[in-house]
């Protein structure tokens, strides 16, 4: 028993290495639990403007479990960041607006809450970690204030207790020296340990999810892989969910247990991260998965794809990816909206003739009109 599922792994993993290596060394595969922190529903948010209205978000499901992670890919402008921001309900209003579905997080509809109550659950029991740490950080206070302001706010601690608290938290991102470090100005560190505070300030109050975007796009390739070292590391700590939104499918390889791909404001396809490299079903999910870059010459950044996103602006009803597809178009999808069907067990993929070719094989599964 056990040495046929060792085989069946090692048989997976030389696939996956095709596209991307999988590290071993306690990257990628956390254990999953079934107990589920975070359950988004056809959350809507949009954007007015003068040139009409910008579905930013278009009706997003998916959930996430305890200690699991989550990527988000997709291409630019694709919604990944509206989403995040709609979850910690922190959408600039105007021009956006959230305007329909429910975001649970550990059973309360976050949508519901006053804007008091938010503000406990915001860094209390979700955080988010942005891509910049200088536009997180403020220059004029030190570190030390900047953690300490996010643990008193949900923690209310005080004095040498809160001191505590901010050295510790600082060390469990591996900050050396905390006690020290802790009286530095943001601008006397350096870009990684910059992400690092920020990280501190996003773990401090123990959050059941905490928001990755894109967090380390600013930083160099190593210390890149040091931080999604420790991320991970904290992650098994501590037991929270990540959801990680990134362009980077290497990091997605490693990082990821679970990914859902955003194309045009909605999710396309959604399953486990092996399925989604060795499986794909959705033609966006292969053309993304067919232009990761080879190791070596890995950028970073998802390379073209033929064709442009569309422009979110009052985009017409219909299979946003249809224009785009080397599928045929089936006429059909010009005016029905494909809903994200259940097509294997834990395998959702936006339905459609346009986009997946084996639309026929899982037809019997579309929801009735
Ligand atoms: N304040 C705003 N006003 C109008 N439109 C906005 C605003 N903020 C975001 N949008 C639009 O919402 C859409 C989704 O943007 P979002 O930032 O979520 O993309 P993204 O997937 O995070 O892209 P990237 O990979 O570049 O970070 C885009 O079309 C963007 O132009
Ligand atoms: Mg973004």
């Amino acid at each position: 028993m056990a040495e046929s599922t060792d085989t069946a792994v090692e048989e997976t993993e030389a696939t996956i290495s095709d596209a991307v290596t999988v590290d071993t060394d306690g990257f990628g595969g956390t254990a999953l639990t079934d107990e589920v922190v975070l359950e988004v529903t056809d959350l809507q948010t949009h954007f007015t403007t003068r040139w009409g209205t910008v579905k930013a978000v278009d009706g997003v499901n998916y959930h996430v479990r305890r200690g699991e992670t989550l990527g988000i890919v997709g291409e630019s402008g694709s919604g990944k960041s509206v989403t995040a921001l709609s979850l910690m309900r922190l959408v600039p209003s105007p021009p956006g607006h959230i305007v329909g579905g429910t975001v649970v997080l550990n059973g309360r509809n976050l949508l519901e809450l006053t804007e008091g109550e938010m503000t406990e659950v915001r860094g209390g029991e979700i955080s988010i970690i942005l891509q910049d740490p200088m536009q997180a950080l403020n220059p004029v206070f030190n570190i030390q204030n900047q953690v300490g302001e996010a643990i008193r706010i949900h923690q209310k601690l005080k004095g040498a207790v809160l001191w505590d608290k901010i050295v510790d938290s600082l060390r469990k991102v591996r900050i050396p020296a905390p006690e020290v470090r802790a009286k530095d100005f943001p601008h006397q560190l350096s870009g990684g340990m910059r992400q690092r505070v920020v990280g501190a300030i996003g773990i401090s109050s123990a959050p059941s999810v905490i928001i990755a975007d894109e967090p380390t796009t600013s930083l160099d390739v190593t210390i890149q892989a040091a931080y999604l070292r420790l991320l991970r590391q904290i992650q098994q700590e501590e037991g929270v969910a990540i959801v990680f939104i990134t362009h980077d499918f290497g990091i997605v390889a490693k990082m990821c247990d679970r990914v859902a791909v955003m194309y045009a404001g909605r999710i396309v396809e959604l399953s486990d991260v092996r399925t989604i490299f060795n499986e794909p079903k959705h033609e966006y999910t292969k053309a993304l998965i067919g232009s990761v870059p080879k190791l070596e010459e890995k950028t970073g950044r998802l390379p073209q794809i033929e064709g442009q996103p569309p422009l979110l602006y009052n985009l017409p009803p219909g299979d946003a990816f249809a224009p785009r597809s080397t599928l045929e178009f089936a006429p059909e999808d010009a005016e029905r909206r494909p809903p994200l069907v259940e097509v294997e067990p834990d395998h959702w993929v936006q339905l459609s003739r346009s986009s997946v070719a084996e639309y026929d094989k899982y037809a019997h599964l579309m929801p009735a009109e």
